[in-house]
């Protein structure tokens, strides 16, 4: 996202930082009970929830004195749940009414609770929380800048093993703007035995982000490295 943030000054840029980091102040108002429950939320209870972006507003507000650029912080605060497609809370605003600092931390804020563990839910890797808000609840977002925090964001961290069209490999790099199709050094044929090891651009082969079938899990790479005999994580020195 930085590139289209380059022509922001500084000063634009802290107030954004500092937005991001008070945007959920109106959830000190909710009881613990309601934000850690692990079951659906009643109607009463969602109605609390949804109360702490105003609630967030209004605290900054009042800390006038003491904070910055207040206006542009509430409204970050107010709105960071606000959808594009006008089905956001608490007031159902669209695209131009949405402040764009706004827009832009309703994105981090998603990706950071898709990619972090729930009372109610396991951390989703990258790519997971990448096919969910690009595809399954992408009227949210403003398009143009959930492209760019996805040119920016990893969808596969470097040492992610993946199976793929050319057997398993390992991340060794991820590039800006071609996250979807990273270098791997391919180690292992589709059966999961060793081979001679080389290096591939995903981004320099026709349809490289198809090539890509699964990101092997935690879980099963302990089994899969016990089964090799050997670490593949030499390849990335
Ligand atoms: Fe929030």
């Amino acid at each position: 996202m930085l590139g289209m943030l380059c022509h922001y000054t500084k000063k634009d840029l802290q107030i954004l930082t500092l937005g991001a980091l008070l945007h959920d102040l109106g959830k000190i108002a909710i009881p613990e009970e309601i934000l850690t429950k692990n079951t659906g939320l009643t109607d009463e209870e969602f109605a609390v929830i949804k109360a702490h972006p105003l609630r967030g507003a209004q605290r900054i507000h009042e800390m006038e004195n003491m904070l910055p650029h207040t206006a542009l912080l509430s409204a970050i605060a107010s709105e960071h749940h606000e959808h594009i497609d006008g089905s956001g809370y608490p007031r159902g605003l669209k695209d131009e009414e949405i402040h764009r600092y706004a827009k832009i931390v309703a994105i981090a804020d998603v990706y950071d609770a898709l990619t972090s563990e729930r009372p109610y839910k396991k951390a989703y890797t990258p790519n997971v929380a990448h096919n969910i808000m690009c595809n399954v609840i992408r009227g949210q977002f403003d398009p143009k800048l959930l492209n760019l925090f996805f040119n920016n964001v990893a969808l596969y961290p470097v040492g992610t093993i993946l199976k793929t069209d050319y057997g398993f490999g390992i991340v060794k790099k991820s590039a800006f703007g071609k996250t979807e199709t990273p270098t791997i050094v391919v180690f292992a044929n589709m059966e999961g035995r060793p081979i001679e090891p080389y290096t591939i651009d995903l981004s320099t082969v026709e349809d490289g982000n198809h090539k890509i079938h699964i990101v092997v899990s935690d879980n099963d790479l302990r089994h899969f490295i016990h089964n090799l005999a050997f670490d593949p994580s030499v390849y990335l020195k």
